[in-house]
């Protein structure tokens, strides 16, 4: 399994860009958006963003969070894509990045976290479900966007949110 202890969070850079495409790429789930709209997310929303950086030389990403607050509700952090390359999986990468970045968000006022997933992502739900015990916090589960609303065949997608959220309640 995956070691990672050896690996750092960080705020990703527009350098991290097309990195974060090909692991969407890769994953084989993510509805998997623009190169441009990576290069985009990591200028504009780098502070509500993540990536897992393996010490090296080289210094490979093993995955990425991205996320914006709401525009008309800012307390409430919306993460966007959760991807762990698929080597890493299983070693608690992504729980880490989430705690690392929600402790962040929390500290400048987030209080709410939602994120919206497919009925058929069992990991991905089984980590915010994980996130929101770590956190002491209920996770409300409601429709976001039906099925009808998609151009293509395309899974309705959930609204998971999650909170409040407040760093001294974490668990580890
Ligand atoms: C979802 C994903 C990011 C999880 O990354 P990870 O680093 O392996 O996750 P963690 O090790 O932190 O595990 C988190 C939880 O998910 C569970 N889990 C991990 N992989 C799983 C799998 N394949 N099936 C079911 N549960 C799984 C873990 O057991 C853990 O739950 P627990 O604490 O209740 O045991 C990763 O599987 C991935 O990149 N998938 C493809 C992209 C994707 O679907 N992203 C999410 C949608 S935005």
């Amino acid at each position: 399994m995956t070691d990672t202890a050896h690996v750092r969070l960080r705020t990703p850079t527009v350098a991290d860009g097309q990195a974060l495409w090909q692991m969407a790429v890769d994953s084989a789930t993510l509805d998997v958006n623009a190169p441009y709209a990576y290069l985009l997310w990591c200028r504009d929303f780098a502070s509500t963003s993540v990536v897992a950086e393996f010490d090296g030389p080289p210094h490979k990403l093993g995955g990425f969070v991205t996320g914006y607050r709401r525009p008309d509700q800012p307390q409430t952090l919306m993460v966007w894509q959760v991807a762990v390359n698929a080597a890493h999986r299983g070693a608690g990468l992504a729980g880490r990045m989430l705690d690392h970045l929600a402790t962040a968000q929390v500290a400048q006022g987030v209080t709410h976290l939602e994120t919206s997933i497919t009925p058929d992502n069992d990991a991905s739900r089984r980590l915010f479900g994980a996130f929101a015990r770590r956190w002491d916090a209920s996770l409300k589960c409601s429709e976001l966007f039906g099925a009808d609303l998609f151009a293509e065949s395309h899974l309705a997608e959930e609204l998971f949110r999650i909170g409040p959220l407040r760093v001294h309640q974490r668990h580890q």
